[in-house]
Order: C-alpha cells, then structure tokens, then sequence
C-alpha cells in the first residue's frame, strides 16, 4: 500500500450557528474536520499539532490498528494528551477495513467539534461490490451546543445529571432551515437526475441517536462500520453515535428539492432533544420546485419497533471476494451489565449532590475511573499502581435484569482491566438492565471489529438464545446498539496484542464510568507482539 501524509492543526477558531456565535476546537479550522483519504493496505501518518489550550488526543474510530495500540488515541487508556504547544504524529494502518470509518477526538468531550471522516477506498485493481456510483457525499450528523463544549463535560462531570441536550443537530456542520439564522447555510447536495449517489453517513453526534431519511426517495445500505453488507432496501436507517453507514440513493424524482433529515431516537422518557436537522437534495437541471419543499417521515422519537425493524436488517456480504471467518470454538465467555446506576458518596462527597448518592455509569456493576498513567504505558513498564486485572466476567449480582425497577444497586469504582491471553476466543454478552434509568446503549471497542451474532429483548438466556445466532452472515461491525432492556451478543478472537477501550459511545456514560480496557497479551512471536513503543509518546504527569 501507499504512504500518505496529513497535517491536523488543532486549534480554537470562530463559527457563527444559531444566531450567535462562539470560539470552538476544530482541525484545521473546519467543522466538520477534514477528510482522510486512503485505500485499503494504505499506511496514512497524521502529525497531531496541538495549538489550542488544553490537552486534546485523536482516535481513529473503527481501525483495527493491529499491534499498534500506541496510536489508538484515547486519553488515559494508550496515551496522556498531547500537551498544547505539542505534536504527536500517528500511524494509521488499512489493514481489513473497506468504507466509511471516522476519527475524533478521544479526551473529554473534544469530538463534539473535533472529527471528520475516514473513507477507505478499495485496494487497486479491486471495486466496490456494488455498481460504481456516479457521485459521492460524506453526510456528518453532529450536534451544536451554544455553549463552551468544555463547560458542558464540566457540568455534566459535576451535575451527574442524565442529560445533556445540545442546542441543534447538524448535518455537515450546518442545523439546516428549520433552526434560527440557519436557512442560508443549509448543506445541499446537488445530484443529476438519474444517476446514483453513495452516502458515507456518520453519527457524530454525543448522545444520541438518529433517525435519517431522504424525502420520497428510497434508501439502499450497503456498509456499515467499514464493511460491506447485503443490500438493506429502506426509507429510513437508525445510527447510533460511533456507527457509519454507507447508502445508496437514485436521484429519481420529479421535484427539484427534498429535504434529507435526521431526528432523534430517544427510546426514553427524559428530555432529549427532539429537534430535526434537514439538509437539500437539490436536482440540477429544470424540475418544478415544490413549496414547501418535502420533508421525510421519520419514525417517532419513541419508536423502538422501527428502530429495531432496521437494525435486525444487517447481514455481512459475506461473498468470495469478501469472505468472512465467524468465531465458533469460544474460549472466553463475558456476561456483562451495561448500567445507569448509583454510586455511594457518603456525606455530600461527591460534588452536585443532595442525597448523598450521585448517578454513574457501569459494566458488570464497575464504574471506570480513568488512571494518571495511561494503562498502555503502564502496562509495559510493569507499573501495576494504575490499574488491576481483576474485572469480574460475569455480573457480581444476578437478578431479573430488566425486571427489577426500583433496585439501588451502588455500583465500586476503580481502573479495573480484563486481560486476555493472544488468540482466546471470545463472546461478550451485553446485557442492558432497568437500574435507574433503562435506555438504549451504542457499545463500542477499540482495536478490533467484531460480528455481532445475536441480539434480542429482555434477559440473555444462555440455554436457548443461542440456538438462534447467525453464525452464517452476522455483520462485523464496531459499534452496536444495544437496545434497551435487551441483550446483544458479539464475537472476535483476539489476536491484536495491545490495550483497547470498550465503552458506551454516549459521552455522557462513558464519562461516568461505563468503560474498561481490555488487554490482549503478546503471543510468542514478533507478528503476535506488540510493537515497539515509539521514541515520543505524550508525556504523563507522574513520568
Ligand atoms: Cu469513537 Cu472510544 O471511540
Ligand atoms: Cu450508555
């Protein structure tokens, strides 16, 4: 593969949204970030210059990276920030991927401006499993906040308060005609009758997620997380932060503008935004121009059934050309809670507190506390005060999971890690339960893709759920939805020696504690070891 080369200048600049305007972190001084462009096998380096404030890193959502964890980016877990005033150049390795991937930053809530996407394109002499399109869109959804996004993580690490709603959606930086100050600047997408356009659709957004649909025009998936997949036909797709989806649309109706737009998928009863972003599929040429201009129909924010309709659709392509190798001998079961619960703050001692109690976020009833040392770098110098292998892999409390309502389970809190040997096989059920406050979850991990065999409402049975896994043509992906009171069953082997992050992709959960690192030990051999760590990695406070 080829080598290419990125600069990404990390710094505040001004945007105007909303009727006001406001500093913000970008790269490059673009919202959304900009692109990188590479083919698969390709090795892409990106010198990191941090010329903002504070200390920021970069993650490259959805690359394997293999036995290079010292790139991977989030904070704490492979590395400390880079400290402003610095650079770190990363090495970003194609190795399987083929799509639509993206990267972001991976410290405090920074990704909220800090992101773009990653498009690998088919290695020469290969194509698209698909007719080539006649054009091609990367579609952001991202979310606005008027405010410092800085003050809003500070709020929400404080407050522990559930939720955190942002001020608009954005689609390609832009909330669209329906916001304030907003129709000028609308994103539009001009297409020629006739012909189809590849959509690289990405969930950018903190917390939440999206419904997305064109108006009056049909939608075709052909990939997501950076794989393909048998063809989805639909109106509408559900994406969850962290998720990408590449979509197919024929330009062949008679109007000259639809509106494309994405609404939320709350599934819950709190106060989430319930805002829509539009951007305007505009055909060239003479088409009658409808007023107003059509809207899709999206399902309602509440509507489980339509989410979940969609995605049970996913089916690898699982073809000759792109053959896939599903996990069957398992060797390591994980059984793990996914929570909103309690932690204990014994008079008044956690800051934003009345009770005593404060929420956070858990697996298997751990709320993650990220350590001063990174746990990568610790890990490799033996230095075993910032962290402990001792996660439980299975809940330390059995109950009805998604029964019990009105529990008070406190949740401990520690760097707790599972450690795996090189090459165990490993199926990992996520199981959601109702403590405090029952909800949707975009569960994620770093360093690997995975096939997701299995998912469905309620408690996991271990007895009878898995007579219906597909074992044939699950899809392989990097984030999944796990909905709400059910369970979702993923596999992988792992064979990437490193440190990797697995966490709710909702900002605010994952700042609360709903993570863990996994560690893959070195195999006997160099192939199967890490590699080395690089002369300059960010320095860490006590290094
Ligand atoms: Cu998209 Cu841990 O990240
Ligand atoms: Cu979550």
């Amino acid at each position: 593969g080829a080598i290419r080369h990125y600069d990404f200048v990390v710094k505040e600049s001004n945007f105007s949204r909303l009727c006001s305007s406001k500093s913000m972190l970008t790269v490059n001084d673009s919202f959304p970030g900009p692109e990188i462009h590479a083919q698969k096998g390709d090795t892409v380096f990106v010198n990191v210059r941090n010329q903002g404030t504070y200390g920021i890193t970069i993650h490259w959502h959805g690359v394997k990276m293999p036995r290079n964890p010292w790139s991977d980016g989030p904070e704490y877990v492979t590395q400390c920030p880079i400290p402003a005033g610095t650079n770190f150049t990363q090495e970003i390795n194609f190795s399987t991927e083929e799509g639509t991937l993206w990267w972001h930053a991976h410290s405090d809530w920074s990704r909220a401006t800090v992101h773009g996407a990653i498009i690998v394109y088919p290695a020469n002499g290969t194509s698209y499993p698909y007719p080539k399109p006649y054009g091609e869109q990367t579609i952001v959804l991202a979310s606005w906040y008027k405010a410092d996004v800085m003050e809003v993580y500070e709020e929400a690490v404080a407050s522990g308060a559930e939720f955190n709603t942002s001020d608009a959606f954005t689609i390609n930086g832009q909330p669209g005609a329906l916001f304030d100050c907003s129709t000028g600047t609308t994103f539009r997408l001009a297409v020629k009758k006739g012909e189809t356009y590849l959509l690289r659709i990405i969930n950018a957004i903190l917390n939440e997620e999206l419904f997305f649909g064109i108006a009056q025009h049909n939608l075709t998936v052909v990939g997501t997380d950076g794989f393909y997949t048998k063809p989805i036909y639909t109106e509408y797709i559900m994406i969850t932060p962290g998720q990408t989806m590449d979509v197919l649309v024929t330009a062949n109706q008679p109007a000259s503008y639809y509106y494309m737009a994405a609404s939320p998928f709350s599934n819950s009863e709190a106060p989430f935004d319930n805002a829509t972003t539009t951007a305007i599929l505009q055909y060239m040429g003479n088409q009658s121009a409808p007023s107003p201009i059509p809207l899709p129909t999206l399902p309602g924010t509440n509507d489980s059934t339509a989410a979940s309709n969609f995605t049970t659709k996913f089916r690898s392509l699982a073809n000759s050309a792109h053959p896939i190798s599903v996990p069957k001998n398992i060797t390591k079961h994980i059984l793990m809670t996914v929570s909103v619960n309690l932690i204990f703050c014994p008079n008044d001692s956690c800051s934003g507190t009345t009770d005593g109690d404060r929420l956070a976020a858990s697996l298997n009833n751990q709320s993650f506390v990220f350590p001063e040392t990174d746990i990568l770098e610790a890990y490799t110098r033996n230095n075993f005060s910032e962290f402990t292998t001792d996660f439980p892999l299975e809940p330390p409390i059995y109950f009805n999971f998604t029964g019990d309502v009105n529990v008070t389970v406190y949740a401990g809190q520690g760097t707790k890690v599972i450690e795996l040997e090189y090459g165990e096989v490993v199926e990992l059920v996520y199981q959601g339960t109702n403590l405090g406050n029952a909800q949707n979850h975009p569960m994620h991990l770093h360093g690997f893709s995975f096939f997701l065999v299995g998912t469905g409402l309620g408690n996991f049975n271990n007895q009878t759920d898995p007579d219906n896994y597909n074992l044939i043509d699950p899809p392989e992906v990097n984030t999944i939805q796990l909905p709400k009171n059910g369970w979702s069953a993923i596999r992988f082997v792992a064979d990437n020696p490193g440190v990797w992050f697995l966490h709710c992709h909702y900002e605010r959960h994952t700042t609360w504690g709903m993570a863990v690192a996994i560690i893959v030990k070195n195999g006997g051999t160099t192939n199967t070891s890490m590699r080395p760590r690089p002369a300059y990695m960010p320095p860490c406070p006590n290094s």
